[in-house]
């Protein structure tokens, strides 16, 4: 008999009248009868087949492990073949069969890469989010994969870490959206579907909140500011059913999160109900030894009893636990919880039904990198652009005459994919360049000048370049290259500068301290703006950059994040106007890193400044404004919309009643184009200092030119609750300020009284 079929058997020998869980738990109970203490801790570890890797550690003699049944889990392969022989491993050649699961990175997208994920935030539209997950789903499944390690959930508010890329941005109630389309998205109606993946919400928790934006560095933070401002998303994402969490490499409040039994156990488990499994990061238990906890057995042990089941790569688990139980300081009970829910996982994903269920070369053949994902690709990339500036109607540009296409990112393939894309093939994406001649043809004379290296300092280059990539510089100087362009310009009717962060510039261990675009990019702007002709900043970026010379001196700024596969056909859409932009950042971009960290939901302090009389003893900078440059949820369109005042169906309410707030919307410009219309509410007055305002919902509507729409949204005292000092979840009494507008700054406001 087939071992598959012996696994089969045993998975359908109990209970079958019985629900669900409770087969799930007959079923692994039965088999956990069969376990030595070994097989129980080697379910345990989860260890990489080689990429990416992002600690010092890699694991080795993987395949003996595997047949000693040491291994429970693996990330960093993928691709039918590859994934089949592996899983043979496990499922002929160990002694209880017991199938592993298989994990990797899919972050935004998998060969088909779509933008990155603060990018995708900016779209505002979750049934795109949805979908992006869905199809990096059915991507993932077909390369042999069963768990992908997102959504990363952590709210950031310093643009100056990196990884705020791998997010959605600021706000904890928008967080929430996209954490909960997201999960949807990846598990589907079942995670036994044989296109869905079970979701892996990391990194809990509050590694947004790093100090100085360093990355893995310490959190410190008040409990009424982790439970309203950082939390929600990843109790959202319990809530819509995540099948599993990666603990955090930060300390909170002087505990590592991978070690913290209040975090994963007391919130995550007691408080919230989650009923998964929860993985370490990279490494991270081997590394509460450098936050100062032990030897790498007192470690292992305390992570295990905090509540921590999986141990990625470190083998801390694997090499310590048995000695552990013998020494008495983890508990027989503990193992046994831990193995159990990550067998009940594997039950989950249906890999005991059929451990082969995602590696079918037909499927992979079919369903990866196909036309319909590339164009939803190129879709969901328009939808996240954000038009920051459009001066003139610059934009969009006329298909005909002569455009200057320069900047060093202009003809590139190698940075359209942004951070963090493990599967995505670079060769496969659209440069801008290839783009624009797709979408106009010979219409448009394209005159092609590279300006400029992405960055010509030393430490930048070597930092941001890894893993064997490389810049690809070009050796010319750089004011030889500036000339060159400035030539090329002066021929043209407008200059198109592509130009930004290169794709690692963000994401993980891409913490900077300055955030403009850089020097050498910076240099050929100026000459380009100095030659007088419009000039269309195309922007990459993936964190808010302090754009204050550009916002001054460039006629239009496009915001295209790192568009994915599809990047030069979505730029030159929206460029020409196939497209009419209506993305709204996520994030706060400054005027200044002095300004962060920087968010629309602040609290007002004792002695605000609002911008008017004298600014001495107030809460303000004496060398700038505290405005930020761009507010959270700015994003203009090439259409222009007019906002009425905002109705309130009654101006006074009580307990459980529920309010109505209605806007008129009217398109007053050329074009047709979508409006994110945002909702936000203010408490003036409460038992403790409120920030200033939260955003509750918001639309996102269609208008013809001249058409107008009404939006309504229904408020309940839902929308009022906020945690107060005992940590507490309700709302109080008093006045409340409704604002609806097109960015967190731009609003209308009406007040109304809420008693109880
Ligand atoms: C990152 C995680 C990632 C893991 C596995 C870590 O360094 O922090 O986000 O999932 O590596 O690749």
């Amino acid at each position: 008999m087939l071992p598959v079929v012996l696994v089969m058997s045993l998975c359908h020998a109990f209970g079958q009248t019985k629900s669900a869980d409770a087969k799930m738990n007959a079923f692994v109970s039965g088999l956990m009868g069969k376990m030595t203490l070994d097989e129980k801790i080697g379910q345990l570890n989860l260890v990489t087949g080689g990429a990416p890797t992002t600690g010092s550690v890699v694991n080795k003699g993987i395949e003996q492990k595997i047949k000693g049944g040491d291994i429970g889990g693996m990330f960093g392969i993928w691709g039918a073949d590859k994934v089949k022989a592996v899983q043979d491993i496990a499922v002929k050649n160990s002694r209880l069969h017991i199938p592993l699961i298989f994990g990797l990175d899919v972050i935004h997208g998998h060969e088909t890469v779509f933008p990155i994920p603060l990018g995708i935030s900016a779209t505002w539209d979750m049934a795109l989010v949805q979908e992006s997950a869905k199809i990096a789903a059915k991507e993932a499944t077909a390369e042999g994969l069963n768990w992908v390690f997102s959504p990363m959930v952590d709210i950031a508010r310093d643009p100056r870490w990196g990884r705020i890329s791998e997010g959605s941005g600021e706000d904890a109630w928008y967080g929430s959206q996209v954490a909960r389309a997201i999960v949807k998205g990846y598990q589907g109606t079942s995670m036994k579907n044989a296109d869905a993946v079970m979701a892996c919400v990391k990194h809990f928790a509050l590694y947004g909140g790093a100090e100085a934006g360093r990355e893995y560095n310490t959190v410190d933070m008040s409990p009424i500011k982790m439970y309203q401002d950082y939390l929600p998303p990843y109790k959202a994402a319990v809530d819509a059913g995540a099948g599993s969490f990666m603990s955090s490499f930060n300390t909170i409040n002087g505990v590592p999160a991978t070690g913290n039994q209040w975090l994963l156990t007391d919130l995550l488990r007691k408080q919230w109900g989650f009923k998964g499994f929860v993985v370490s990061d990279y490494t991270a238990v081997n590394e509460l030894t450098n936050h100062g906890l032990g030897d790498l057995q007192t470690v292992s042990a305390i992570a295990l009893k905090a509540g921590l089941d999986m141990d990625m790569v470190g083998e801390g688990f694997l090499t310590t636990i048995k000695k552990s139980l013998k020494q008495g300081t983890v508990t027989q009970q503990e193992i046994d919880q831990a193995c159990r829910r990550v067998l009940e996982a594997k039950y989950k994903l249906g890999l005991f039904d059929n451990p082969y269920k995602s590696t079918d070369p037909a499927r992979e053949k079919a369903d990866v990198l196909t036309d319909d994902n590339r164009k939803f690709s190129r879709r969901i990339a328009e939808h996240s652009f954000v038009l920051l500036k459009n001066q003139t109607q610059t934009l969009p540009l006329k298909k005909s005459g002569t455009i200057a296409l320069i900047g060093p990112l202009a003809d590139n393939h190698s940075e359209m994919l942004g951070t963090w894309v493990v599967a995505g093939n670079p060769n496969k994406s659209v440069s801008v360049r290839e783009g624009i001649k797709n979408v106009v043809g010979s219409d448009v004379n394209i005159l092609y000048a590279r300006g400029s290296n992405i960055t010509d300092d030393s430490l930048l280059n070597e930092r941001s370049y890894f893993f064997g990539m490389k810049q690809g510089k070009d050796g010319r100087p750089a004011q030889e290259m500036i000339d060159e362009a400035v030539e090329t310009a002066k021929k043209a009717d407008v200059v198109v500068a592509v130009v930004g962060e290169s794709a690692n510039m963000s994401g993980e261990s891409s913490s900077r301290s300055d955030i403009n675009i850089p020097e050498t990019q910076r240099d050929l702007l100026k000459a380009l703006a100095k030659t007088g002709k419009p000039l269309v900043i195309v922007l990459f970026n993936g964190r808010p950059l302090t754009l204050p010379w550009e916002d001054a001196h460039a006629s239009a700024i496009l915001d295209v994040w790192a568009p994915g596969t599809e990047a030069g056909n979505a730029v030159a859409d929206v460029l020409f106007g196939n497209y009419n932009p209506a993305g709204k950042i996520t994030a706060t971009f400054p005027r200044s890193v002095g300004q962060i960290p920087i968010y629309y939901n602040h609290k007002n302090t004792g002695r605000p400044f609002d911008g008017k009389g004298p600014a001495k003893f107030k809460s303000d900078y004496i060398d700038i404004s505290n405005d930020p440059l761009y507010p959270f949820g700015y994003g203009l369109s090439y259409t222009t919309f007019n906002y009425s005042g905002v109705k309130l169906d009654k101006t006074m309410l009580k307990g459980n009643e529920a309010l109505k707030a209605t806007v008129t919307i009217t398109n007053t410009g050329k074009y047709a184009g979508e409006e994110v219309v945002q909702l936000y509410i203010g408490q003036p007055v409460a038992s403790i200092s409120r920030s200033v305002k939260e955003l509750k919902d918001f639309r996102k509507i269609m208008l013809k030119p001249g058409e107008s729409k009404e939006v309504t949204f229904d408020i309940t005292t839902k929308d009022l609750k906020f945690y107060n000092t005992k940590l507490v979840y309700d709302w109080e009494p008093g006045e409340f300020i409704v604002e609806i507008g097109t960015n967190s700054s731009d609003t209308h406001t009406a007040s109304v009284r809420w008693n109880k």
